[in-house]
């Protein structure tokens, strides 16, 4: 959300900083614009639009080697040209780029406004640029910056320059994410390695409330009251090969190709077949503590709320703890009942979603227990957490969740199995469940290969402007994450219902326009299934199901068969052709399946 790239150095920035901004650019695309420093002046370009756009601005030819670059996802004022970052004072010295929001901008601006300040755009940002060019008394850029960021009440990761001290960068955070990184004779900045990971060889997370001061052959960091702090530079996780699109026409079909690969990452090494159990190494509670545990509670947001909610039934199953999932972002203010015998499971792929950080920071507040099951490595939420999953599951580009959805059930599925055997799964169980997740990547892989029948399937939505997924058990979780995959990507409304529940009002919108996707896993529920999907039929509603091989014992008008595995890994397959499904329907209408509008990747405001 917002995406921040700065450069500092002998070479060129420009180019830098555009690159940089083509590799955020997942993180919001409405505008985009830079700022290149040269001999006391600033060159400014910014619009509208895509980063492509404003590549044709010519931007990469601005001289100077230093400068700061942003790609927004609105959240004040509409996206326009006017409104764009970077934003400057009047005189065009200082420019800012934010990421986040400054609450009491309408008061700083009023204050502003009376001392003479015109304003150019309807942003908060702009607000900011002014203040710090109204507070500067010539000391130090990063005394004037910490100086005015004292006056904010907000959330902020913001990079500020002037063109009148092209020596230094300053950057700052309080609640939106800032990396540093330590390149050769040069620093970089941005809102994630991806801005800099072609340059850097280190980086280093600023934490809340830190400011840095980044100059060519360094940086120091303090705190807003000058305290300095220290920081332990770490290596850079992803290689620049990592967020390639490769030969794939979208980084949403790359990336469920990458399933087989990333679920193998997720479980290397947390197979334990001499036990029949699992090894996790980044939750530090003892197996004591673990059976301590009367209940589990999963939270997070989107695609990793329904990871947490197809997991929960898998938790129940085997390790029969009471387990339940909740979207993050309502959590905290229904001022929940944080219990000491209850573990919390936060679920994030950007570990940077401020809903789910802040139920972390909540049940942490409140002496709950909390572990991270994340992908980005050293993100807030992990560092917040402090013991957790990594799922490994290399760098997700596409605005939509795909492997990281499948590696976060892999992830609990793992603790599951722990949970599991330090209770009462069987030692028959537990080998059955790693054979299972073993067999996993292959299955996933198979699946992948018969992408042509998935997008024949796709053709039944040709004239739908609504369809209905259902489900039962963690075949309705499956459900909800085909139908928000679906309407993400390919603008379809699609309602995720209980199977069940149909009967009970949503049959009023059946018609033969309305496809209805049914997961219909062979087990317990199928005969109840079966009886929904004739509910549909008397009504005229065409029905796909995502099923298993066997004896259909009702007529679908479309099925697809993924291979039986066991019971309790089987959503991990149903729910692949789903994402197919989805992709091949965005394709079939033309949709930017990488870029939705109106969504951005990793949500770090409220
Ligand atoms: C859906 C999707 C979003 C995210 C949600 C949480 O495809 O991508 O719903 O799942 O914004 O993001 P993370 O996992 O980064 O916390």
């Amino acid at each position: 959300m917002c995406g921040i790239v700065g450069y500092i150095g002998k070479r060129q920035a420009a180019p830098i900083l555009m690159a940089g901004l083509h590799r955020l650019e997942y993180r919001g695309y409405d505008s985009a614009g830079i700022a290149v420093g040269n001999k006391g002046t600033l060159k400014v370009a910014k619009c509208k639009g895509r980063v492509r756009e404003l590549d044709e601005l010519k931007p990469q030819r601005f001289k100077g080697v230093m400068g700061i670059a942003h790609t927004r996802w609105a959240t004040n004022g509409e996206p326009s040209d006017r409104n764009a970052h970077p934003h400057c004072d009047s005189a065009g010295r200082f420019a800012v780029v934010h990421n986040g929001i400054i609450e009491n901008a309408a008061a700083l601006k009023a204050q502003l406004a009376a001392r003479g300040v015109t304003f150019s755009s309807d942003t908060d940002t702009e607000v900011f640029a002014h203040l710090i060019a109204m507070m500067d008394d010539g000391s130090p850029l990063e005394n004037v910056v910490s100086a005015a960021l004292r006056l904010v009440v907000g959330t902020y990761g913001l990079a500020v320059i002037d063109a009148a001290r092209p020596d230094v960068l300053v950057v700052a955070r309080n609640g939106s994410p800032i990396v540093l990184g330590i390149g050769d004779k040069e620093m970089l900045f941005g809102s994630d390695s991806a801005a800099f990971v072609r340059h850097a060889t280190s980086m280093v997370h600023l934490d809340d409330g830190e400011i840095a001061v980044v100059r060519a052959d360094g940086y120091e960091t303090r705190k807003l009251d000058g305290t300095s702090t220290v920081k332990t530079p770490s290596e850079l996780v992803w290689k620049d090969e990592a967020y390639e699109k490769g030969t794939f026409d979208h980084y949403m079909r790359k990336e469920i190709g990458d399933q087989p690969d990333a679920v193998r990452r997720t479980l290397g090494g947390r197979l334990e077949a001499r036990f029949q159990t699992t090894h996790l190494g980044g939750i530090e509670l003892a197996a004591r503590d673990l059976l301590d545990v009367r209940r589990i509670k999963i939270l997070g947001c989107g695609a990793a709320y329904i990871a947490g909610a197809t997991a929960s039934h898998l938790i129940e199953q085997l390790a029969r703890i009471p387990t339940q999932a909740e979207p993050a972002s309502e959590f905290r203010y229904r001022n929940p009942v944080i219990e000491m015998d209850t573990l919390y499971i936060a679920v994030s792929q950007s570990g940077e979603t401020f809903d789910t950080l802040a139920a972390v920071q909540e049940v942490k507040r409140r002496g709950g227990r909390v572990i991270g099951i994340v992908n980005v490595v050293g993100s807030t939420i992990a560092r917040e957490c402090g013991q957790g999953i990594y799922l490994h599951a290399g760098p997700e580009i596409a605005v939509v969740s795909t492997k990281t959805f499948t590696c976060s059930v892999v992830a609990l599925a793992l603790l599951a199995i722990h949970l599991g055997r330090l209770r009462d799964l069987s030692n028959a169980n537990g080998a059955r469940l790693i054979k299972g997740l073993e067999a996993l990547p292959d299955h996933i892989a198979a699946i992948l290969k018969r992408e042509d029948e998935i997008a024949r399937l796709a053709e039944c939505f040709r004239k739908a402007e609504h369809a209905f997924y259902v489900g039962r058990a963690a075949g309705y979780a499956i459900a909800m994450e085909g139908a928000l995959k679906l309407k993400e990507v390919s603008y379809l409304h699609a309602e995720a219902y209980p199977a069940s529940e149909l009967k009970h009002g949503p049959l009023a919108l059946v018609t033969p326009e309305t496809p209805t996707v049914i997961v219909l896993p062979r087990d317990d529920l199928y005969r109840k299934n079966v009886s929904t999907i004739e509910e549909i039929k008397a009504r005229g509603g065409p029905v796909i199901a995502i099923t298993h091989p066997g004896e259909a014992h009702v007529a679908f008008d479309r099925s697809f068969e993924v291979p039986l595995l066991e019971p309790e890994l089987d959503p991990l397959l149903l729910n692949i052709p789903l994402q197919l499904l989805a992709y091949h329907v965005a394709l079939q209408r033309g949709c930017d399946i990488d870029q939705p509008r109106n969504l951005a990747k990793s949500v770090t405001v409220e």
